[in-house]
């Protein structure tokens, strides 16, 4: 499979598990709901003409409703990156002063999209991360020449790619809201992949996730009418995901070996051992489980659900 890659970069960036979250996730009539999309990536690679697509951070969001609403071209962002790189490889300090003015204008409140775009790509490491006040707060990459003629091509290509991509509204359709409001529009016919902040793991402004957050999630993804794939890690060289046992283990359980190379802390750059929990049987797909049992959950979690429905008091 040949992957789409988008423009923003991140540090949690599925890039590396999309063909195995594809091949996972059925094909199904209904529309692609992606609560928690980051830079977008498994979402552009779906295939789906219908979707609904959320994350809290607006940055992103407003990103890609200006590709939608093609405010944002693909040669517009060239002529923007030509002119900011230049300004970049000129500055002062080895073109720190640059990359900070663009910072602060961006965190004053300005939040243009391509400075956004700026940030993203000019930033150590390919990280994304919000300060306590919602502000950018990534130090620069230390590369005055960052947006050299092929560098500028490969965004703008990408953006040219994920314009093709995303459908007009309604088709597509973008929310800046939280989880909670978006797996309730869930039909049967609709798949749900969320791919939440990994918890216990990094946090920052968009970023929180707590045991709250992850047994809301639960509850709303054990309601629900439509299939979900749902991210999570499941354990690494040090520990287990202690939320795997406490609330996803009831569902089907896939895992797979990844390695992240970004990340701040050792422990985020080191091989973690990534799951996708399921709410249906997983066929033809090789199950590395880790000492779960590769016995079919499903059925049970009919009958739970029919005896949880049927208990209810009149
Ligand atoms: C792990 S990232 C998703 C990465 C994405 N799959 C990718 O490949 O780029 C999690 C995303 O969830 C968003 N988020 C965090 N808390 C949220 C919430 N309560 N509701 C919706 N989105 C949230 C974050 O802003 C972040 O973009």
């Amino acid at each position: 499979m040949r992957v789409i890659v988008p423009p923003i970069k991140s540090q949690g960036i599925k890039t590396k598990l999309v063909p195995w979250i594809m091949d996972v996730a059925p094909k199904v009539k209904g529309r692609w709901i992606e609560p928690f999309l980051g830079t977008g990536v498994v979402a552009f690679n779906s295939g789906y003409k219908e979707a609904i697509l959320n994350d809290t951070n607006p940055h992103i969001i407003n990103f890609y409703k200006g590709v939608q609403s093609r405010k944002i071209t693909a040669p517009l962002m060239k002529q923007y990156l030509e002119i900011e790189g230049k300004y970049l490889s000129e500055a002062e300090n080895n073109g720190y002063e640059h990359y900070l003015k663009v910072r602060s204008r961006f965190n004053s409140g300005e939040f243009s999209p391509y400075d956004f775009i700026f940030l993203s790509r000019a930033g150590f490491n390919g990280m994304m991360r919000f300060g306590s006040k919602g502000n950018w707060n990534i130090p620069f990459c230390k590369k005055p020449d960052r947006f050299s003629q092929a560098y500028i091509t490969k965004i703008t290509n990408q953006v040219s790619a994920v314009s093709q991509i995303i459908q007009v509204e309604p088709n597509w359709i973008f929310h800046n809201k939280s989880f909670a409001e978006i797996i309730p529009l869930a039909t049967e016919d609709d798949i749900i992949y969320c791919d939440p902040p990994y918890y216990g793991r990094h946090v920052d402004y968009y970023n929180g996730w707590t045991e709250n957050d992850e047994e809301l999630l639960f509850s709303l993804l054990s309601e629900t009418k439509a299939k979900f794939v749902l991210s999570t890690w499941h354990h690494n060289d040090w520990r287990e995901n202690e939320m795997v046992n406490k609330y996803w283990n009831k569902f089907n359980i896939i895992t797979k070996d990844h390695f992240y190379h970004n990340g701040g802390s050792i422990e985020n750059r080191r091989t973690v051992v990534e799951a996708l929990v399921c709410n249906f049987d997983v066929v033809g797909i090789e199950q590395h489980n880790h000492g779960q049992k590769e016995t079919s959950k499903t059925k049970q979690l009919e009958i739970e659900w029919l005896t949880e429905k049927t208990a209810t008091p009149l």
